[in-house]
């Protein structure tokens, strides 16, 4: 569900024509709904209230400041894995008590950033950074608040293998097998309270499956833990909840909540969610417009002022976002986001962006109406990791973002320019 819908043969963003944005901003621009950000927060919020979670929206997905304070609002804590992350959250003014910091190689600098913040969980990932977390906290005389990340071993159908994290063979969190040994040496530290436990199992997860298969194994950890004196007395299952690329796939904040609430509700455990992609993905879309059209072999290439810099998913997960005109016509509105979709007329082409790789696409083999030089079109469902892994290969300034609420919309973050590209260097 989101807000951007076609009304007259035009794309509108809220109450906001997408083609009258873009007339005065430019291309390429990412185009966020605020609506869509607080729908997708409260649904999660509404459909885990029996458990009164801390909801900490993670700010990788999409990290912008206008964005994270529209989060605050709703009430959101913020789940970080840098310090440049956490500096994002503490510039909004979040609360540092309702921030969590995951990450597998925290340097000593982020660390001693996020104690100096009084941050509320510091979610770790190997002995290592436990123990170093304890001699920093010793140095400033505080006591840190810690999470261990437990590697579940849990699988998960249809994540790719570059975000499946649950898994033994990846590199995070700790194996489950040895947590109930490390959370007894924990227990010796004197600066460091290790009284919680974190998992994130991937992104995104298809079904509620893996999260109960995980939880459950989680639980088991923690009654073990109980029955030799170690209390644990917060979980926080990390995010990875999917959201909606060709239509209705993912499952709903209720669904997810109904197979995962029963297991921690009355279990006395204060619960802690990371989502991102669930909340920003569908609030964001990408607009480019077309270049040029060319013939190559028996393909067409549509080349479009958007490229791998701006959107890396379909070039390093092959992930599938939907792509349509701005301003198609009445008569070429689509029914829905499909990857199947074909309207009779429309022809087969991939979409390219202008950098020097074959990797540079946003789409393949994709049927879309027949497009002329200038066009618009809209790359759905690139609000998570769509700006957030953007960069400047090539030497390109990377787009504008801009937030639509209602009538009004504003530029957020300014479009890159020349002498940004170059600013501190030599
Ligand atoms: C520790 C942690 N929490 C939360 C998330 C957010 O995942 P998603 O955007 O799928 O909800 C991630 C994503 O990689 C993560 O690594």
């Amino acid at each position: 569900m989101d807000y951007f819908q076609y009304r007259r043969g035009k794309l509108y963003c809220e109450n906001v024509a997408v083609d009258d944005i873009v007339r005065s901003a430019g291309t390429p621009a990412y185009i966020y709904s605020k609506a869509t950000l607080g729908v997708h927060f409260q649904r999660f919020a509404r459909a885990f209230a029996p458990l009164q979670p801390l909801i900490c929206y993670s700010v990788k997905s999409c990290g912008n400041l206008a964005i994270l304070r529209e989060l605050r609002r709703c009430g959101s804590g913020f789940d970080v894995v840098s310090g440049g992350e956490l500096f994002r959250a503490l510039q909004i003014g979040a609360d540092p008590a309702t921030i969590v910091f995951a990450g597998v190689g925290k340097t000593d600098r982020e660390i001693n950033e996020a104690l100096a913040a009084g941050i509320g969980w510091f979610n770790i990932e190997s002995e290592e950074e436990f123990w170093n977390l304890d001699r920093l906290a010793s140095l400033r005389g505080v006591v840190a608040q810690a999470a261990l990340r437990v590697n579940p071993d849990v699988s998960s159908r249809g994540t790719h293998r570059k975000t499946l994290t649950g898994k033994k063979e990846t590199k995070f969190g700790i194996d489950i097998n040895r947590a109930a040994d490390f959370y007894s040496q924990a227990s010796r530290a004197a600066h460091a309270r290790l009284h919680a436990l974190h998992l994130h199992i991937g992104s995104p997860i298809q079904s509620p499956r893996p999260f109960v298969n995980a939880i459950g194994k989680a639980l088991a950890l923690i009654d073990r833990l109980a029955r030799r004196g170690m209390v644990i007395d917060t979980i926080d299952i990390g995010g990875g909840f999917a959201a909606f690329y060709e239509g209705n796939e993912a499952p709903s904040a209720a669904e997810y909540a109904a197979a995962i609430v029963p297991l921690l509700v009355g279990r006395n455990l204060r619960v802690i969610l990371e989502p991102g992609r669930s909340i920003s993905c569908n609030a964001g879309i990408l607009v480019s417009r077309v270049q040029y059209a060319k013939q190559g072999g028996k393909k067409k290439f549509i080349i479009v002022d958007a490229a791998m810099n701006d959107l890396i998913r379909p070039t390093l997960y092959e992930s599938y976002h939907f792509i349509w005109p701005v301003n198609p016509g009445p008569a070429r509105v689509p029914p829905r986001r499909l990857s199947s979709l074909r309207i009779p007329g429309d022809e087969k082409v991939d979409v390219v962006g202008p950098i020097c790789e074959s990797g540079d696409y946003l789409a393949r083999d994709r049927w879309l109406p027949v497009l002329q030089r200038g066009a618009l079109l809209a790359v759905f469902s690139t609000g998570a990791y769509g700006f957030a892994m953007s960069s400047q290969y090539n030497t390109r300034p990377r787009a504008v973002e801009v937030l639509v609420d209602g009538s009004v919309w504003r530029v957020i973050r300014r479009r890159e320019t020349y002498r940004d590209l170059i600013a501190g260097e030599e």
